[in-house]
């Protein structure tokens, strides 16, 4: 089979994950996606590490069945989990990226002095971000702040209004956060409020968010291995573990155009 030609799997704890997805269709029109969201397992940014483990591992198995060309781990709680558990398990067969490895790279290539993380509980607690800047740039200080009323408030459609910027002020204006030159988005829901968050902070902070970093070294990567797909006919496909509604809403949201959602059960 043309490797080329195959999708590429991306996967998520729900629809969050659709605003990679979406940065990556923008960036490379021509590739294919086979996207899978596990809504019958959200939120991933309160469970344990092993469960998140064991639920990646299955949907890992499930996209390489789907011939992904490579998997995209496109949640913070799963990538701050996961990667390396997914990376032992599977990365000799195939390629493995999370969403937080290129924003590490591109904070290296940076020199801050003072940083900023926010993101799920999960994602906080496992202090990914702060071993892995202090490992390649252990000039940069980072503060990190579990923010988990934002996925909630943004699933709920408050964005753009007074309860969105009350909850936004209520968490960035923890001091610790004073003097920040950049703000990490730690969690695949957060660009959707990514302009409220830097109004916030009179635009002098530099939002780093994960999904415009991560899709152009997928790109990069496609290159290198000469897998990349310049096709016109392109077969995307969202799958989920558990559909409602209120995930078709939402998946709007995320994707910032209507996607058909279709019900998956890997679990049985
Ligand atoms: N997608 C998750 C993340 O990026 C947020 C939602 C959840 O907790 O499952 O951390």
């Amino acid at each position: 089979m043309d490797l080329k030609r195959q999708p590429i799997g991306i996967f998520d704890s729900g629809v969050g994950g659709l605003t990679v997805a979406h940065a990556i269709k923008q960036l490379m029109p021509g590739e294919s996606i086979v996207y899978f969201g596990d809504t019958a397992h959200l939120p991933y940014g309160d469970k344990s590490a092993e469960l998140i483990c064991q639920y990646s591992e299955k949907i890992v198995e499930f996209l390489l069945g789907q011939n992904a060309k490579m998997i995209l781990i496109a949640c913070n709680s799963a990538s701050a989990s996961a990667y390396d558990y997914l990376q032992k398990k599977f990365g000799k067969d195939t390629i493995i990226l999370d969403v937080i490895s290129p924003v590490i790279e591109y904070v290296s290539s940076r020199n801050f002095k003072k940083i900023g993380v926010i993101g799920t509980k999960r994602t906080i607690a496992s202090g990914v971000y702060e071993k892995m800047i202090a490992l390649k740039s252990p000039e940069t200080k980072v503060v990190s702040l579990a923010t988990p009323l934002f996925v909630p408030m943004i699933e709920e459609g408050f964005i753009f209004d007074d309860i969105s910027n009350q909850i936004i002020r209520a968490y960035l204006s923890n001091q610790l956060f004073e003097g920040i030159e950049a703000l990490i988005l730690g969690c695949t829901h957060y660009p959707i409020i990514r302009n409220q968050i830097s109004k916030f902070f009179d635009f002098r902070v530099e939002i780093i968010d994960s999904s415009r970093v991560v899709s152009s070294v997928v790109r990069d990567i496609l290159q290198k291995n000469n897998i990349q797909n310049d096709s016109r006919l392109v077969n995307d496909r969202f799958l989920v573990s558990d559909y409602t509604e209120y995930f078709r809403k939402i998946a709007r949201l995320f994707f910032e155009k209507e996607i058909n959602l279709e019900k998956t059960d890997i679990w049985s």
